[in-house]
């Protein structure tokens, strides 16, 4: 483990100290589900890295409805002699079929990366997902090396199931996506035996469903 351990340093409350020696040795910090409290800060770090394309913005709306999917990173942050709880990193983790969980919106403040922290995040979901009893984690992103080292592998994705694909219609970059599929096996988790998710389609199917034009008749019914 990285860091040493701040546990014991005078500088942080009580309760932080405390909150740490329940997580399992992790000295840098701390990862915990987030709390409706946490939303403002984790939906900054989210929608930052968004303004790089690296994912979609999300608003309050999809983040309070959201809550229960997210982890948070939480450090003791000092300024002006005064030590304060503070979000540094956030990831999510949506279920999307009996056998497979995809881990979305993970992001770490820029200050706060290379030091384990989205390994930590990310292992917290994968965790939640076995928990859950699903075998499979998924993420779509461009961070290929970072997710290879945390045991995914590259995936066809093609082989992803349709309702993965939901939120891509509000992508900018719907009809020219560039993300790669990773997925993660947990060998000790069975198979669920349930309903098949629907299949995925062709790349040049995934038209935006929205009626570019109001026919006459819909403006002269609510007239
Ligand atoms: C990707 C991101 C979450 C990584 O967070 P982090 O806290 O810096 O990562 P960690 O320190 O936990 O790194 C874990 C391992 O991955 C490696 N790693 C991290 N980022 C890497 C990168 N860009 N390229 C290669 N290796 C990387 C680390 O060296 C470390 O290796 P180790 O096995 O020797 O320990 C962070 O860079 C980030 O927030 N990026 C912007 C948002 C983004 O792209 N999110 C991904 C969307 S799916």
């Amino acid at each position: 483990m990285r860091g040493g351990n701040r546990c014991h340093t005078t500088s942080v409350p009580l309760w932080i100290r405390c909150a740490w020696e329940n997580v399992g040795g992790y000295n840098d910090g701390m990862i915990r589900r987030a709390t409706v409290a946490d939303v403002p800060a984790l939906g900054q770090i989210i929608n930052d890295c968004a303004e790089y394309g690296l994912m979609l913005h999300r608003s309050y709306s999809d983040l309070y409805e959201a809550v229960r999917d997210y982890y948070v990173a939480v450090e003791p942050i000092e300024k002006d002699g005064v030590t304060t709880a503070t979000i540094v990193g956030v990831c999510g983790l949506k279920v999307v079929w009996s056998n497979l969980a995809e881990i979305y919106a993970l992001a770490v403040a820029p200050a706060a990366r290379g030091r384990g922290l989205g390994r930590q995040l990310v292992e917290a979901c994968v965790e939640d997902a076995r928990a859950l009893g699903i075998r499979q984690m998924m993420s779509l992103t461009y961070e290929k090396e970072f997710f290879l080292r945390l045991g995914f592998v590259v995936l066809d994705r093609q082989q992803l199931p349709l309702k993965v694909w939901s939120e891509c219609l509000r992508c900018p970059k719907n009809q020219a996506c560039d993300e790669i599929a990773m997925i993660r096996t947990l060998d000790d988790v069975p198979v669920i035996q349930g309903p098949t998710a629907p299949v995925t389609q062709e790349a040049d199917a995934y038209d935006v469903p929205v009626p570019l034009v109001i026919s006459s008749s819909r403006k002269e019914s609510r007239s």
